[in-house]
This record gives C-alpha cells, sequence and structure tokens, in this order.
C-alpha cells in the first residue's frame, strides 16, 4: 500500500536512495487516440519504474485523458510500483484559484504539484503551501526555465523591494524558495551556470530539479555536478526504441555524479 503520509521531500529522496536513480520521467506522449494514449502511458510507467525515481506528467496527459479517469490510473500504476508522482502544473493564477487546482491534482492522488513563483505569496503561492503542508505533500518552484527564452523573464534584472538592490529575477526567487520553505526549486540542466549560482543560495535545504537533458541538449554531468538533485528527461527516454534500457543508460550516467 503507497504511503501517502511521508513529506513528499523525504519521500522522493528516499525513492532516489531506493533505485540509485535521480532521474524522474516527464510522461509527455503525443498519440491522438485516447485509448492507445492511455495504454501507451501506462506501458512506459511500468517498463521505466525499475530505473526512475519519480513519475511527472502535465498537460500532455491531464488534457486528453482527464484528472480523475486516465490519469488516476497512472497516479495509481505509479504508485502500485512505489513511485511518488508530480504534476507540472506550473500553478499561475489568484489564490483562491490556486487552491482549487492545488486541491484537485492532490486529492487525485498527485505527491506534489510545480507552481509558478512569479505569483507570490500572498494570496497566490500560500493558498497551495497550505493545502500541500495538511496533507504531506509538496510544492515545487520555478527558478529558471529551461527553454531558450527563460532569460526573458526569469533573467530579467530586477530591484529587490526588500533591500533597493538590484538582483536578478532567479536569484530573488531561489531566496524565496527557501525562506518559504519549498519542496524544490526547478533550474533548467540547459543552464548549468544558474544551477551552480542556484545551489549556492539553496544549500542543502532545498533540492534542484532540472529539466532539459536529452532532447534540449543539457548534460548530465554538468547540471549534476553543478548541484541538480533530481533530472526530469521525457522524449530521450519514451521515444527511444527500448525505452527500459535508455532510463536505465541515464540512471547509470547520471548515478556516477550523484552525491550519496
Ligand atoms: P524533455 O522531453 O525535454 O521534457 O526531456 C522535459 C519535461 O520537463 C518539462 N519542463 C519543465 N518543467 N520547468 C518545469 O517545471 C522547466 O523549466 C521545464 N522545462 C521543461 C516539460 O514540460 C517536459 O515535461
Amino acid at each position: 500500500m503507497y504511503n501517502l503520509s511521508t513529506p513528499f521531500k523525504e519521500k522522493i529522496e528516499l525513492s532516489l536512495k531506493k533505485k540509485r536513480s535521480n532521474i524522474i520521467i516527464a510522461l509527455d506522449p503525443v498519440i491522438a487516440n485516447r485509448n492507445i494514449l492511455l495504454e501507451k502511458s501506462l506501458e512506459i510507467v511500468h517498463d521505466v519504474a525499475p530505473y526512475v525515481c519519480a513519475v511527472k506528467l502535465n498537460h500532455h496527459l491531464v488534457l486528453p485523458l482527464g484528472l480523475y479517469h486516465g490519469v488516476q490510473k497512472i497516479i495509481d500504476l505509479a504508485h502500485d510500483l512505489n513511485l511518488p508522482t508530480i504534476m507540472d502544473c506550473k500553478i499561475n493564477d489568484i489564490g483562491d484559484t490556486n487552491e482549487v487546482i492545488a486541491r484537485h491534482y492532490f486529492e487525485a492522488g498527485f505527491d506534489a504539484v510545480i507552481a509558478n513563483s512569479f505569483v507570490g505569496w500572498e494570496d497566490g503561492l500560500k493558498p497551495i503551501f497550505d493545502s500541500a503542508r495538511k496533507l504531506n505533500r509538496g510544492v515545487i518552484l520555478l527558478v529558471y526555465m529551461s527553454h531558450k527564452g527563460a532569460d526573458e523573464g526569469y533573467g530579467q534584472k530586477v530591484i529587490n523591494q526588500e533591500t533597493g538592490e538590484a538582483v536578478m529575477q532567479y536569484t530573488l526567487f531561489a531566496s524565496k524558495a527557501l525562506k518559504w520553505g519549498a519542496d524544490g526549486a526547478v533550474v533548467g540542466a540547459t543552464y548549468p551556470d544558474k544551477v551552480r549560482e542556484v545551489k549556492s543560495i539553496l544549500g542543502d535545504k532545498v533540492p534542484i530539479y532540472s529539466p532539459g537533458v536529452g532532447a534540449q541538449g543539457g548534460s548530465i554531468e554538468q547540471a549534476v555536478k553543478a548541484g541538480a538533485r533530481y533530472l526530469i528527461i521525457g522524449r530521450a527516454i519514451f521515444q527511444s526504441e527500448d525505452v527500459a534500457g535508455s532510463a536505465g543508460a541515464f540512471r547509470d550516467s547520471a548515478s556516477k555524479f550523484l552525491l550519496p
């Protein structure tokens, strides 16, 4: 029986240690037929389970399959295989709506949600953290995204409202992730220097989740050496001819650089 009472941050770290893998599968297949999409998604989870520490979903599956129908079947399978699940919904609305979004994802069984730091705390992120804390679920915050346009938002120079100093938006978000007690911070593996800079702010208190390895060109070695704790990998695994073999190969490459 899957244990939902252990706090998310501990649970995923235990999973990493047990599996000796810091790879999180990003389950984003694109298939027009919804029955086949569900079958294929379940098959991928089953195949990669020995080699990954968690499963991440996003709108690729929630929109076509529905949360309480298809997606819940995927969450249940992941949990049967002892894998925590993360909903990458990048929550980004006012507090009242954010609370409903988080509540439904947690009710469906997700162990953690990803939210956007740009929303701010009061009447923004606070209700998500409140729901998560009641249920021992996690909140992971965006600090610097992996795509090319990330610098237009996360890479701006801004004025810190508390100190009046000019700082980079992402370093300010990293400090806030620490202050707010986030369970993780997302920094793209495509920007290893930024992973290193954020790691120097977060230390071991808030683990870094890095997407961008494989299809987006990020290097496992550089991201892990710079301080990424978990690597989120999608297409390079599930589009491979040998899905299990590819997940195993990523696990083995990352584990060479991962600290115990
Ligand atoms: P690929 O196929 O590129 O998939 O390995 C990457 C997965 O990660 C998501 N992604 C992000 N999620 N912050 C996030 O929270 C990011 O900066 C980011 N970049 C990519 C993407 O949606 C896909 O599921």
